[in-house]
């Protein structure tokens, strides 16, 4: 995961299936100019294998034609890229000046205590894995989450307990 600040190899090699690879022809037929099939491109490397590995920026840097160096930049600016295996519930909690403000790093305890994981880990029975971001861009509801990519804002401790609950 981003957070942790490196990222997590692939148990294998790995390489496109058929179905990823007819997307990708899609992709650019839509997008001839690679910088804006950039994005999508990455998004459907995160289908295809779970996650971003320093193998995945290698085919991605075949595909794309750009540098490894430049993959990577686009993969680590961008906190929705996961670079590690995730729990089959994410959790993303900024840390950002509107939400630090507005007690997110006692939420974070919170929730660290809660989960029995830190950020970067992932819970051992799979289901939790934890992650803390720059601003969501939903400072108007500090202290906010993502959860699984839903947002959810004016945490307390209490809405906290509700969103694992609801999860588990
Ligand atoms: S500072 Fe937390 S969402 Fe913007």
């Amino acid at each position: 995961m981003s957070s942790s600040g490196h990222m997590i190899d692939h148990p294998g090699p790995v390489s496109w299936s058929e179905a990823a690879r007819r997307e990708i022809d899609a992709i650019f037929a839509k997008y001839p100019d690679t910088k804006s099939a950039t994005l999508p491109i990455i998004w459907l490397a995160v289908r295809e294998f779970g996650w971003i590995s320093p193998q995945v920026e290698v085919i991605l840097g075949e595909v794309l034609k750009r540098p490894l160096n430049e993959i990577h930049s686009v993969v680590t600016f961008y906190t929705m890229f996961p670079q590690g295996p995730l729990g089959r519930h994410h959790i993303q909690i900024c840390r950002n000046i509107a939400c630090w403000l507005a007690n997110a790093p006692e939420l974070m305890e919170h929730l660290v205590a809660k989960l029995g994981i830190r950020p970067g880990e992932v819970s051992a029975d799979g289901r939790f894995s934890l992650e803390e971001v720059e601003c969501l861009a939903y400072c108007e509801c500090a202290p906010a989450l993502r959860i699984d990519g839903r947002y959810e804002g004016n945490l307390t401790r209490e809405k906290i307990d509700r969103i694992v609950e609801e999860a588990r």
